[in-house]
This record gives structure tokens, C-alpha cells and sequence, in this order.
């Protein structure tokens, strides 16, 4: 198993192209059991989660060729051979999950085990077990011996229902107007997801035949239709992939342009870098970030669905606040446990204090080099950054769980000046 070896690194330079978004390309796959067309993706990143959504629609019958160099993939679900998602591929990506709404619209029956993926929290899922259950599908739950579980959903055709959702689910909104599509009627969700990839979902959708509106507002509205039919559709770019690099130059001092990204996507953590003192403007159609000009001073964050600040840059953001002077506070509403990375920053000299949803940083820190353990995606981010600014050597450990979600994190750094290498043994 690989390890990431990163030493402190001074200023980084130069652009970084940011690639096609891991969150909305996981669902637009899903999207693809919809229809029985041809359907091609592109700006796809190459990434871990994206080879087990394909081989999912795989096993569920459809012919998928990708074109690694032209970064797309072609999907065509011409036959439905299998509605029971494999375990083990729904255990290794929680997000297998967004397959359900697809299937049980089409075929009436879907059947999956109970999802894996980060152990960032229980993560339930009865929000989209609320929303296939308003849609008229008969939805059973079994549990299993290991602890896990299987969903079985069944339907004739789904009927449009109003849906309230008690949270807004980025998953459960994707599975409910996935489903939602082919239903007999209207349906409306209210308190839906408003992240930047349910609008790429449904602009997707709507390409495909669906009759979507309000996508990215808090009420959605959808007309079921009989058919979808193929279409082409362009990954949007990955504003997490994006804020990371923001926090990356952040963290080391340094001035770098983060290109082929939507500033609109990450609003909340351009105002929380600037409250930092980070100088941040958009820029030959990207965002230059400018830690250069003097000190920078501490900020609180509080993570919230979209348009509030991304639980999945909390992390990156706080390993930032380690090294900036002054008391910073955290708060995570999205997830229950999602400060697994504390443990791991605090092995290098961090002295965060962990108070379960609240976290303090003291700021100032002088970061030291560690052998630490990326927990999860994110947290494995937010541990490279640390190793940037810290003095010896940081040992990441783990890294599969960083390639699930970043195409070629340690290249791209890299290729600004870090300091940073993979390493096998
Ligand atoms: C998606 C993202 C993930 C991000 C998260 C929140 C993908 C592939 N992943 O995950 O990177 O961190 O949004 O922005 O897009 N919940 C329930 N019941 C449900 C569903 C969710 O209580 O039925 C709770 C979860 O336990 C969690 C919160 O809602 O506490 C957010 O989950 P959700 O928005 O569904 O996240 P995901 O879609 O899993």
C-alpha cells in the first residue's frame, strides 16, 4: 500500500488546472440507467470512485467505453441485465447509493446492500428511503449478520408525489428526481440539496428529455415523462478539488492561479479566506489566491449545505488555521464525526482541542512532520496541506482513500513547487 511523502515546501507557483467534479459525475453515471440511448460524458476526471460507478453500470448491463486521454466516458444502457447492486462495489463508494432512483424508475425493482465508503458518520439513508416511499415504491430494509444492510425498492410506475426534505440530502435529492423523471405526474421536493452538482444533475436530465425546474433553488419541480433518450453532457469542475488547491496556497505563503473553476461554486471560502487576510480576485477566468502580503489572522467556521461553507473543505480549511495566529472555532452541523483528521494534525503539533461538533485551533502552530493516517478523503487533503508547512518529513498513510477523490493530487502540487512524492513501500 502506498504512502504520500510530503516536506515543508516555501512558496508554490504557477496555475493548476482544476478537473471535471468527482460529486457530479458519480450521479450523471447513475443518470445513465435511465435510458436505453447512448449517453456520453466528458470532463471526466480519472479517479477511484468514478472505476467503480462504471463498473457498477457494468454489472447492471450497460456497455461502458472510456476514453482516458479525451476524459470521457460513453455509456449505454441498452438492456438492464441485474437490478441488485454487487456489495462489494457498494461497499467500497457510498455513493453507489444514487444507482437506486435510476433502477427502480426503470425497471420497477432495485435492490442494494447498506452503503460503505468514508466512515464520516452513520450516514442514514432514510431520507431517500422517505422519498422513494412518497413515489409509490414498496421499500423493505433487512439487516444483514455483519451489520450492514439491503434495500429493496419495487414499484409499478412510480407516481409524482410532494416530497419535504427534514434535511437537505445531496444524495437523497439526486435518487428522488432521478426517480422522479419517469413518474406519472408532478413531483415536487421541497428543501431539496442546492449544491452546484444537483444543477449539473438536472441540466443533464433535462438534456435527456426530463422536465426539470428550480434545480439549485429550495423548491424543485418535476414532470414525469414516459422515455428519456440519449445525450452528451460536460462534467462541471470540481469546487472541492478547487477550494483545496485555494487552501494549499494559503497554508504555504504563496500566490498561484487556480484555473478552469466556477468562483460562484466557492463563494463561502473566498469570503472566509479573505476574512484570513488571503488576498483572492478572479483572474484570466480563474481565481488568484495571494497569501504573500503580510499576516494572516484567524477566522471561525461553521460548515452548512450549500450555498453555506462545504463540510468537504472543513478539513483543508482547518488544517490552514493550525499555522495562522489566533484562536479559530469550527463547527460541523453536516456531519456527526467528521473530525477524525484532529487526532491525525494534533500527532504533528496542531493542539487543536476536539469538543465533538466544535473544534478549537489555538492557531500558531509550528507544525512538524508525522507518520499520520488520511482517515478520509478529505482529512487525507488536509494532512498533505499540514506536510507542506510543516518542518521535516509528513508520511500519509492510507492514500487510497485520496485517490478516490483527487486525479493526481501529488502531480499537480508538484508541478507548483511542493515538495511532495508517492511513494510504494
Ligand atoms: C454528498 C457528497 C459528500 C458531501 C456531502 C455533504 C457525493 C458523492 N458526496 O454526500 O462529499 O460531504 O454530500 O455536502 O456527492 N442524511 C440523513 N439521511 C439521509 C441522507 C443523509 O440523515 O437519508 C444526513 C447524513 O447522515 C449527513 C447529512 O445528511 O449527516 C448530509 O448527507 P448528504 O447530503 O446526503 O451527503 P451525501 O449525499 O452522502
Amino acid at each position: 500500500m502506498g504512502v504520500i511523502n510530503v516536506e515543508k515546501s516555501g512558496r508554490l507557483e504557477g496555475v493548476v488546472q482544476i478537473g471535471g467534479s468527482k460529486n457530479a459525475v458519480l450521479p450523471l453515471l447513475a443518470s445513465t440507467l435511465l435510458t436505453d440511448e447512448p449517453c456520453v460524458l466528458g470532463g471526466v476526471p480519472a479517479l477511484k470512485d468514478v472505476d467503480i460507478m462504471c463498473r457498477l453500470l457494468e454489472c447492471f448491463g450497460a456497455e461502458v467505453t472510456e476514453d482516458r486521454l479525451a476524459a470521457q466516458i460513453r455509456i449505454h444502457a441498452k438492456n438492464i441485465k441485474t437490478n441488485i447492486a454487487p456489495p462489494d462495489l457498494v461497499k467500497a463508494m457510498r455513493a453507489s447509493i444514487v444507482a437506486m432512483g435510476p433502477l427502480v424508475a426503470r425497471t420497477g425493482s432495485v435492490g442494494v446492500s447498506l452503503p460503505g465508503g468514508c466512515a464520516i458518520g452513520e450516514r442514514p439513508i432514510d431520507l431517500h428511503i422517505k422519498g422513494f416511499r412518497s413515489l409509490g415504491a414498496f421499500v423493505e430494509c433487512e439487516e444483514s449478520e455483519d451489520g450492514g444492510g439491503f434495500v429493496k425498492a419495487e414499484a409499478g410506475r412510480l407516481v409524482g408525489a410532494e416530497i419535504y426534505l427534514d434535511f437537505a440530502s445531496v444524495g437523497a435529492t439526486e435518487n428522488i428526481m432521478m426517480a422522479a423523471v419517469l413518474a406519472d405526474g408532478t413531483t415536487i421536493i421541497e428543501n431539496p440539496a442546492q449544491e452546484p452538482e444537483i444543477v449539473d444533475l438536472a441540466n443533464f436530465l433535462n438534456k435527456m428529455g426530463a422536465k426539470i425546474r428550480g434545480a439549485g433553488t429550495d423548491v424543485i419541480r418535476i414532470e414525469g415523462v414516459e422515455k428519456l433518450h440519449g445525450a452528451e453532457h460536460t462534467v462541471i469542475p470540481d469546487r472541492i478539488e478547487a477550494a483545496t488547491f485555494m487552501l494549499a496556497a494559503a497554508i504555504t505563503g504563496s500566490n498561484i492561479l487556480v484555473d478552469n473553476m466556477l468562483p460562484n461554486h466557492v463563494v463561502p471560502v473566498i469570503a472566509k479566506l479573505r476574512e484570513t487576510g488571503v488576498y483572492v480576485r478572479e483572474a484570466f477566468g480563474g481565481i488568484e489566491v495571494d497569501a504573500t502580503r503580510g499576516m494572516l489572522k484567524a477566522t471561525d467556521i461553521k460548515t452548512l449545505p450549500y450555498p453555506g461553507f462545504p463540510t468537504d473543505v472543513q478539513p483543508q480549511f482547518m488544517a490552514f488555521l493550525t499555522v495562522v495566529e489566533g484562536r479559530s472555532n469550527i463547527i460541523e452541523t453536516v456531519f456527526e464525526n467528521r473530525f477524525m483528521h484532529i487526532g491525525e494534525l494534533n500527532k504533528m503539533n496542531a493542539g487543536i482541542v476536539d469538543n465533538g461538533r466544535h473544534a478549537l485551533v489555538p492557531g500558531g502552530a509550528s507544525l512538524k512532520g508525522a507518520k499520520v493516517r488520511a482517515t478520509d478523503l478529505r482529512a487525507g487533503a488536509a494532512l498533505i496541506l499540514a506536510g507542506l508547512a510543516a518542518e521535516g518529513l509528513t508520511t500519509v498513510s492510507d492514500i487510497y482513500h485520496v485517490d478516490r477523490g483527487y486525479e493526481g493530487l501529488t502531480e499537480k502540487l508538484s508541478k507548483l513547487g511542493a515538495r511532495i512524492r508517492r511513494s510504494e513501500s
